[in-house]
């Protein structure tokens, strides 16, 4: 699939403007706080149907105004698409060819975006809950119906965690009927991620060890709340039944996949502890590199690139490695950078100058 064309108004920093982009390379360039990364977010919100990184919609509409459209034009196998966001306040609507999409479960995973952002970093050194919700959204593009179960997860424990805030009155009897919800819905959840974790696996050590031309080994395992066996569902039972005292003293939730933990290893240790800024920084690049190929092996799949200021982050021989790979990657790149020397990108592309939020855009061959 592939951007044809995109328009944008009163998105971020841009008013009003239109793209037309190339079916291989778009590269971005300008001068900093220009609207370069704005523009891959809003490439990534039509695409994705929501943003690269944690912002409330209202900060995607540019200041004084009171509604953000992004649109463009979408080549598919299926065909052309044309779709359309419109953010109002906290309000996201979706559009697709006309029609209103009033599940946007539904539209996700209709397109494929894989982003290599800055930000990355955090996802090795960041949060559980961080990691937790990179595999999620990861999951969400490959199996939509995951966001739905995800969602009915949460609804659940909120209501187990409403009774055992009741205190010491609570009995195992109360939460029976929250008991079996979480384990039928978790389960499910569990079960998922557990199974891209694992497919994930192979797919990022070889990366892991091609981009460093190192023997180290890169890993990343899903370590559940709670011992799992073989059947999740079963030990999830147990441990939730086994946990009741320590619930209600503590009156909330203390199992489960909101307490699971998805851990990356760099030779058998724990990277959010042990690795240094230069091992999380190829990490996290060999991890997005997975997901294209992860996106390859379970759909079918080439997925639009969008890299932002990546080259500058990087050594000599992730350079390589990485222009190496998109040198050879069948599909549409949009990358960013303030200086267009570092990106060794090699035939036919279009460039974009981006100034105070307008773009004069080039086709250049290098
Ligand atoms: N909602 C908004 N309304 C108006 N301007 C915004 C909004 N959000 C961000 N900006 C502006 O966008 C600019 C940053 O754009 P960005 O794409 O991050 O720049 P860069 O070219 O460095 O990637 C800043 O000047 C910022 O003030
Ligand atoms: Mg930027």
């Amino acid at each position: 699939m592939k951007l044809r064309s995109l328009t944008l108004r009163n998105f971020r920093s841009y008013a009003a403007e239109n793209f037309a982009f190339h079916d291989r390379v778009n590269l971005i360039y300008g001068e900093n706080a220009q609207g370069k990364t704005n523009l891959l977010e809003a490439v990534h919100f039509l695409l994705a149907f929501r943003p690269f990184r944690q912002v409330r919609h209202e900060e995607l509409i540019t200041i004084g105004a009171s509604e953000a459209r992004i649109k463009g034009e979408i080549e598919s196998p299926a065909g052309l698409d044309e779709a359309h966001i419109i953010l109002g306040g906290e309000k996201r609507t979706i559009k697709l060819n006309g029609k209103l999409v009033y599940n946007a479960s539904k539209a996700l995973g209709r397109y494929n975006v894989v982003a290599f952002l800055p930000s990355d970093i955090e996802l090795v050194k960041g949060s559980p809950q961080a990691r937790r919700r990179y595999l999620d959204a990861l999951i969400f593009s490959l199996e939509p119906a995951h966001l739905a179960e995800l969602r009915k997860y949460h609804r659940f424990l909120v209501q187990r965690n409403a009774v055992l805030s009741r205190g010491r009155s609570v009995t195992p009897e109360s939460l029976e009927i929250w008991d079996e919800k979480l384990i039928e819905t978790g389960s499910r959840v569990i079960s998922r991620r557990m199974e891209y974790a694992k497919k994930m696996t192979p797919l990022l050590a070889r990366i892991y060890a091609d981009s460093s031309g190192s023997r180290s080994e890169a890993g990343l395992r899903y370590a559940t709340s709670f011992a799992a066996g073989d059947d999740v569902e079963s030990a999830y039972a147990e441990s939730l039944k086994a946990s009741f005292a320590k619930d209600r003293a503590r009156g909330h939730t203390t199992v489960g996949p909101h307490r699971d933990n998805l851990s990356f290893f760099i030779d058998g240790r724990d990277a959010s502890v042990y690795a240094s800024q230069g091992e999380s920084k190829n990490f996290a690049l060999a991890l997005r590199a997975s997901e294209i190929d992860l996106i390859k092996a379970t759909l079918g799949k080439t997925p639009v690139l969008l890299l932002d200021d990546v080259t500058s982050e990087l050594d000599e021989r992730r350079r390589k490695f990485l222009f190496g790979m998109l040198g050879g990657f069948p599909g549409q790149i949009f990358i960013t950078t303030t200086n267009p020397d570092e990106v060794l990108l090699k035939g036919e592309m279009k460039t974009f100058r981006i100034r105070k939020g307008r773009a004069e855009p080039a086709l250049v061959k290098r």
